[in-house]
This record gives structure tokens, C-alpha cells and sequence, in this order.
């Protein structure tokens, strides 16, 4: 079995563990270490590498997009890239404005500014609070932290920060929670990524819209994990006809460079005003204009039609697998995002599938995750289920 060591190098904090192949290089939907082996991804960087590795126009517009010689500016100045990429998002989404981040967590932490924001200036300092759901992953920095309902990430850094708090997935208990007065807004995965590949049911989304729209609070979808096709429309929430007031991107955005968003409607981004957020790096001209392609690409009705068909075929197949293997307790998912409960610890078979050239990782102690690259063909999501299969046992 493939042996865990903390790191190569003592140069790094030590706060993964990491086994020892070393990538070198990417092509289609492999990764291959130093030694020439290969590797099927079905991990995709964490839902980052949609497009797969070394596509050609993706790494023709990294190329032009250093030849301006423009990477940075600041956001003291304008640049064309930022704002097309602004204007794409506005068009294709039910957003009216948009800020750019450096990743997910940073966008969440944005988001919960902007509700502050909003609420402060509709019900006063007392409507601060934001809940999450349980099973929630929002990120890792202070606020978002709060949000993320995983014990053994919180406990070491107690106190975590304030009117932040979670709330089970049932409209009972989320009915007795929203209180006008208190809530600024809520935030939810329409499917919950690290908390073990959740997909919330539609008329759940749909009642929880129409609850915090009644009462004035907000509701932030976080789409940086199941956002950008990979549930087989460009939003998972078109898929539950829910409108937000925020929305967060991140992940696959920008093609593997550090990106995020904050989606906004004009009624919630009107209340920041200058000054009230800011990020030196976000929305920056060369990450931009790499952005701008990745949307085109992800957003494309072509790929968005085989993420759904072949994404339809992977649960059927997964469905069919759990129908065979008796270590395997259950499967959910949609599209090119599965969840599989397994007997045994996940990170053994993620570890033994290492083994046998294909990457997986784990949504919590018990459940394997899939993240193909969208565009893996149905040939290669074959091979990867047929060792999975065998690596299960
Ligand atoms: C749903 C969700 N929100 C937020 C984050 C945090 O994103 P980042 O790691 O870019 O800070 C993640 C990352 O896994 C995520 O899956």
C-alpha cells in the first residue's frame, strides 16, 4: 500500500500528508509521476481542472495572456479582462455585479461581508447572524470556518468568530432559527461537497428561498465545489429554479489559477460602498483573461449536455457497482460529483487506487469522492470505475 509521508521537504508546514509520488506532468485526464507511471484523475485538483491537463486552447490563452506583459496592476486601476469577465458572469447568471477573490474562502468571507453590509443598513447592527447547514464545508479562514460544520477542523482554534452558526438541513428547525430580527442571511451548497456529496432536494432549496424572501434574510449559495457545469448546468441552483441574493464561484474558474466570485443582485451589492472590501490580487488582468475562456468553455451547452448524459451513466453505473460490492453502504451524487459510502476507511481504498494508477479522494472518513474532469469521455470513466471496483473489493 502506498505509504504516507508528511513531506519531502521539512520546508513546508505540515498541515497535509501527502503520499510520495511526485506529479510532473499532465495530458487529457492523466497525471504522471517522476518515474513515467500514469494516473486517471477522478480528483481533478479538487474540482479545479474541468478542462483536464495541457488542453490546447486553454494553454494557448495563458500563453497570450502573458504576452501583454499586464499580470498585475492592483484594482486602483481599470483593466479590460476583469471587466469582461464581470459582464460574462452578470449575463449568464442572475447576478447584477460581481467581485473577484483569490479562492473560495475568500469569496464566503466577502459574501458574509456583504450581508452584514445589507443587513445593517435594513434592520440595524442586531441582523448580523449567518447560518450555515449541517455537513457544510465554507472554507478554512475565520469566518468561514465558523460556517463549516467539521469538529476536528474548528476545535483547535476556539474561539472561532461570532454570529456564525449552524443549523440542521430540516425546514422545522430552519423555520424556528430565521429570525428576521437576528439573521442577516444563510448559506448553503446546493450540493454539499466535503460533507460527503449532498444533494440537497429542490424542494428544500425552493422552501428555504421562499422563507428567507418572506422574512428578509439573505440566501448565499456556495457553488465553489458543484458551480461551473459540474452538476450539468453552468449553476446546480438552475436545476431547482432558486435565485440568491449571493453566490460564490471559485474552484475551476479560472483553469487552475487561484480565483473566486461573489455573485451578487444589484440590491445587496448597492449597500457596499468604496472602501467597505478589497483584495490587492482579485479580478487581476492576467487570471481575467484566462477566466473569460474557462467561462466559455464551461459554460457551453455542448459540455454542459455530456456532463448530464455521462454523468447519468456514472450513477447508473455506481448504483450498479454498489449493487455488487457489499462494502459499499451507498452512493449519491449528480453529474461529474459522486459520493460512494464505504465500510472501510476511505482514505485505504483512495490509497490502494493510488496503487493501481487511478485518483480518488474522500468527503469525510467513510465516503470516496469523484471529480473527473468534465470532459472525460465515457471510455475513460469505464476504466476508472472498473478499478475502482477492484480496489473496493
Ligand atoms: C463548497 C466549498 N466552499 C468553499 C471552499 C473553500 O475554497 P478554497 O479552498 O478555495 O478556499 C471549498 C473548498 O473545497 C468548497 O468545496
Amino acid at each position: 500500500m502506498t505509504t504516507i509521508v508528511p513531506s519531502i521537504t521539512d520546508a513546508l508546514v505540515g498541515v497535509y500528508r501527502k503520499p510520495p509520488a511526485e506529479f510532473v506532468r499532465g495530458a487529457g485526464v492523466e497525471l504522471f509521476d517522476a518515474d513515467g507511471t500514469s494516473y486517471l484523475d477522478f480528483v481533478a485538483g479538487i474540482a479545479v481542472n474541468a478542462l483536464g491537463y495541457g488542453d490546447p486552447q486553454l494553454t494557448q490563452v495563458m500563453r497570450d495572456a502573458t504576452d501583454s506583459g499586464l499580470v498585475h496592476t492592483s484594482n486602483l486601476y481599470r483593466t479590460s479582462p476583469g471587466e469582461r469577465l464581470a459582464d460574462g458572469l452578470v449575463a449568464k447568471t442572475f447576478a447584477d455585479r460581481v467581485f473577484f477573490s483569490n479562492s473560495g474562502a475568500e469569496a464566503n468571507e466577502g459574501a458574509f461581508k456583504m450581508s452584514r453590509r445589507w443587513a445593517r443598513s435594513m434592520g440595524g447592527a442586531a441582523k448580523h447572524e449567518i447560518l450555515a447547514l449541517r455537513g457544510a464545508f465554507h472554507g478554512r479562514l475565520f469566518g468561514t470556518l465558523a460556517a463549516t460544520d467539521r469538529p476536528s477542523y474548528r476545535a483547535p482554534f476556539r474561539p472561532l468568530a461570532g454570529g456564525i452558526s449552524i443549523v440542521e438541513r430540516d425546514l422545522e428547525e430552519l423555520d424556528a432559527a430565521l429570525n428576521p430580527d437576528t439573521v442577516a442571511a444563510v448559506i448553503v451548497e446546493p450540493v454539499q461537497g466535503e460533507g460527503g456529496v449532498r444533494v440537497l432536494d429542490a424542494e428544500f432549496l425552493r422552501a428555504l428561498r421562499a422563507m428567507t424572501r418572506e422574512r428578509g434574510i439573505l440566501l448565499i449559495l456556495d457553488e465553489i465545489q458543484c458551480g461551473y457545469g459540474r452538476t450539468g448546468t453552468f449553476l446546480a441552483c438552475e436545476q431547482s429554479g432558486v435565485e440568491p441574493d449571493l453566490l460564490t464561484v471559485a474552484k475551476p474558474m479560472a483553469g487552475g489559477l487561484p480565483m473566486g466570485a461573489i455573485l451578487a443582485t444589484k440590491a445587496v451589492s448597492d449597500a457596499m460602498q468604496p472602501g467597505d472590501h478589497g483584495t490587492t490580487f482579485g479580478g487581476g488582468p492576467f487570471v481575467s483573461s484566462v477566466a473569460v475562456h474557462v467561462l466559455e468553455r464551461l459554460s457551453d451547452p455542448a459540455l454542459l449536455a455530456h456532463v448530464r448524459t455521462e454523468g447519468a451513466w456514472l450513477g447508473a453505473s455506481l448504483h450498479a457497482l454498489a449493487g455488487r460490492a457489499a462494502k459499499v453502504r451507498a452512493v449519491r451524487g449528480i453529474g461529474f460529483m459522486w459520493g460512494i459510502d464505504v465500510v472501510e476507511p476511505a482514505k485505504d481504498i483512495v490509497a490502494r487506487a493510488m496503487e493501481q494508477g487511478l485518483l480518488i479522494c474522500s468527503a469525510g472518513e467513510h465516503t470516496l469522492r469523484l471529480l473527473p474532469p468534465l470532459v472525460m469521455t465515457r471510455t475513460d470513466l469505464a476504466r476508472g470505475l472498473a478499478i475502482l471496483e477492484q480496489v473496493i473489493g
